[in-house]
C-alpha cells in the first residue's frame, strides 16, 4: 500500500496538502496526523482513504504509535510532509521555557523522528516535504526561537537531501513567506496584514511541484525570495527596518 503522511492536516498548509494529494489519486491511503480530531476526520470529504492519527508531536507516545503502525501495516511511504509547526511573536524573555521546549519539539524532533521512522518504509522516487519558512533565512527579533527552529530545520533538510540523493529519495525544504488563509498568524500574534502575504494553495502547489523535480529549495513569492537575497547579501541592520516596513 502506497502512503503519504502529512503532520498539521488538521488546518492551513496541511489541510491544504491532503485535498491536493486526495486530487492527485497517487496515494491509496493519507495517514493524517494532528491534535484536532474532528478537524481531520472531517477531512474524509476530499475523497481518498484516511488514517487519522490524532496526536500530538511533541509526546513521546506519539512516535511510539506511529512506529507500531508503520510496522503492524508495512506501507511504502511515497511522501512525507513534515508541516506541524508553531511560532510566538514575543521576546525570548518573556516567553515560557515550556513554550520554547515545545517549539522546538515540534519544529525540530518532530521531523526528524518521523524521517528516522519513515526511511526503512521508503523507495526510490519517495519524497519527503519539510516546512520551513522565510523565517529561516534570517535571525528574526521577537521571534527568535522560531526562527532558529527553521533555521535548523531548513539547514538539515538540504545536507539530508544531499545523503538522499543516490538513493533517489528527494527532501525539499519548503520556505513560504507569511500565508495569510491559516491559523497561523492569530496563533502566533503576528501581522494582522502582512505585505505579499501568500494563500495556502500558492504555496501547496509551488511545493508539490518542486517536490516533483526534485528541487531541495522551495521558496514559493516575491517577498519569500527577497527576503532570502537579503539574508545572504544584505547587513542585518537594514534587513530588519525592510522586514518591520513590510509587517502593517
Ligand atoms: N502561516 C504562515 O505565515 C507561515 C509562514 C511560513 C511557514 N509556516 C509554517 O507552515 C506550517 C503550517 O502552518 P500553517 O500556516 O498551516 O498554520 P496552522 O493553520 O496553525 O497549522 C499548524 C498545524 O500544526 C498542528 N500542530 C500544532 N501543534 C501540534 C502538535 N503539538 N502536535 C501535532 N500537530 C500540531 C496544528 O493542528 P492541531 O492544533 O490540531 O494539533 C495545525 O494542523 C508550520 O510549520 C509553520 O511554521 C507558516
Amino acid at each position: 500500500m502506497k502512503i503519504a503522511i502529512v503532520t498539521g492536516a488538521s488546518s492551513g498548509l496541511g489541510r491544504e496538502f491532503v485535498k491536493e494529494l486526495a486530487a492527485e489519486k497517487k496515494y491509496e491511503e493519507i495517514w493524517v496526523i494532528a491534535r484536532r480530531k474532528e478537524e481531520l476526520l472531517s477531512l474524509a470529504q476530499s475523497g481518498v482513504r484516511l488514517h487519522v492519527l490524532p496526536l500530538d508531536l511533541t509526546l513521546e507516545e506519539s512516535f511510539k504509535d506511529i512506529s507500531g503502525l508503520l510496522e503492524k501495516e508495512k506501507p511504502e511511504v511515497g511522501l512525507l510532509i513534515n508541516n506541524a509547526g508553531f511560532g510566538h511573536v514575543i521576546s525570548f524573555e518573556e516567553e515560557k521555557s515550556e513554550e520554547i521546549l515545545s517549539m522546538i519539539r515540534l519544529n525540530n524532533e518532530a521531523p526528524l523522528r518521523l524521517i528516522k521512522l519513515c526511511l526503512p518504509y521508503m523507495k526510490r522516487e519517495s519524497a519527503i516535504i519539510n516546512v520551513c519558512s522565510a523565517a529561516a533565512f534570517v535571525p528574526l527579533p521577537k521571534l527568535a526561537v522560531y526562527s532558529a527552529s527553521k533555521s535548523f530545520l531548513l539547514h538539515f533538510s538540504r545536507a539530508l537531501a544531499g545523503e538522499l540523493k543516490s538513493k533517489n529519495i528527494t527532501v525539499t525544504a519548503l520556505c513560504p513567506y507569511w500565508i495569510r488563509d491559516t491559523e497561523f498568524i492569530s496563533r502566533a500574534g503576528g501581522p494582522k496584514s502582512p505585505f505579499g502575504a501568500l494563500t495556502a494553495k500558492d504555496v501547496t502547489e509551488a511545493a508539490l511541484s518542486a517536490s516533483r523535480k526534485g528541487e531541495s529549495l522551495c521558496i514559493p513569492g516575491i517577498m519569500g525570495k527577497l527576503t532570502y537575497l537579503g539574508g545572504r547579501f544584505l547587513p542585518l541592520s537594514i534587513l530588519l527596518s525592510f522586514q518591520k516596513m513590510f509587517r502593517a
